[in-house]
């Protein structure tokens, strides 16, 4: 008899197509609105694998719903928004979409960094409003790119590739992260820097590490007070990085000089969200991996690690429970 699996979105045909040639397939209708909690608690109870997106929470309360649950094929390379732990207990293996999405994402964290420094989506909004008196001198200048300090926190694959970018405008390039990269330091000629050392150092800081209880709040008013004045801060890992309301009162107080965020604490972002207010913060709607092929790329992957694992064969990319 046929596996079953349930699928939290919507997903594109070609995907449906190659998952229905092996399993019974169930998916919930909507593209663009998650999956009723009281929907998903109910389908999880009798399907072999989930195929899921970070806006599912995955947790005990679900798990516990789960009678025969193998896989949780989670399409994004982060997944707190699953208990690895619970699921591990109970046998079910997890997996997540590293590496395809590497490039993409440093491309928006560079973009963001590059909008931020220069004022791209506030001068836009300036020229739309009718203000544009005249060219002047001082009007609507920012802070240079090149030949500035990166300093990246969380050298993982994303970091790596940001470094390239980076390298290409010639910026002189720290990182600090759990574990130091020797190896790599030497291989693309960066520095490693105690996390206080960075903050200080770098015009920019960009976050790409992984979301843990560990690290919320990693940047809070402490953090905030020690980067420089001209300093902008850049997230698209995840928001619980970020003390938002800390940030919110450093940058009015010009104690940094800007913010470039992909992700937010909650999400949506209510659009009430004091952050929002603020000239000198660039925002984005979760969209790091979001290009076509990159997405693609994701679903493709998520879908064969449900085969993989359901089939008898191995995951391609499972997340190992770090102990
Ligand atoms: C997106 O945020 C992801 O983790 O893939």
């Amino acid at each position: 008899m046929k596996k079953t699996i349930y699928i939290t979105r919507k997903l594109p045909g070609d995907i449906i197509d190659k998952l229905s040639s092996q399993f019974h397939v169930k998916m919930w209708h909507e593209e663009n609105v998650p999956v009723p909690r009281e929907v998903l608690l109910k389908e999880i109870e009798e399907v072999d694998g989930l195929i899921c997106l970070l806006t599912e929470k995955i947790d005990v309360e679900v798990l516990n719903q789960a009678k025969q649950l193998q896989v949780i094929s989670n399409i994004a390379v982060g997944y707190n928004n699953i208990d690895i732990q619970a699921s591990t207990e109970r046998g079910i293996v997890v997996t997540n979409t590293p590496g395809v999405l590497t490039e993409t994402t440093a491309d928006l964290t560079f973009a963001l960094l590059m909008a931020s420094a220069r004022r791209v989506v506030e001068g836009s909004e300036y020229l739309r409003s009718g203000e544009w008196g005249a060219w002047s001198l001082m009007q609507m200048t920012g802070q240079d790119i090149y030949g500035a300090t990166l300093g990246i926190i969380g050298l993982g694959r994303i970091g790596e590739a940001l470094v390239k970018r980076a390298q290409g405008f010639d910026m002189n390039i720290l990182y600090h992260n759990r574990t130091r990269k020797r190896e790599t330091e030497e291989k693309l000629g960066i520095h490693y820097r105690e996390m206080k050392d960075l903050l200080q150092q770098s015009d920019f800081v960009c976050l790409l590490l992984p979301y843990s209880p560990e690290v919320h709040h990693l940047i809070g008013k402490e953090e905030l007070s020690l980067m420089k004045k001209e300093a902008i801060l850049i997230n698209t890992a995840r928001g619980g990085i970020v003390d938002e309301e800390a940030l919110y009162h450093s940058l009015k107080n010009g104690e940094i000089w800007g913010a470039g965020l992909d992700v937010f604490e909650q999400e949506p972002v209510p659009t009430d969200h004091p952050l929002l207010t603020l000239p000198n913060v660039v925002t984005l709607p979760h969209i790091g991996s979001a290009s076509v092929k990159t997405r693609m790329k994701m679903a493709h992957l998520a879908a064969d690690n449900m085969l993989g694992v359901l089939t008898g064969s191995e995951a391609l990319t499972p997340v190992i429970l770090n102990k």
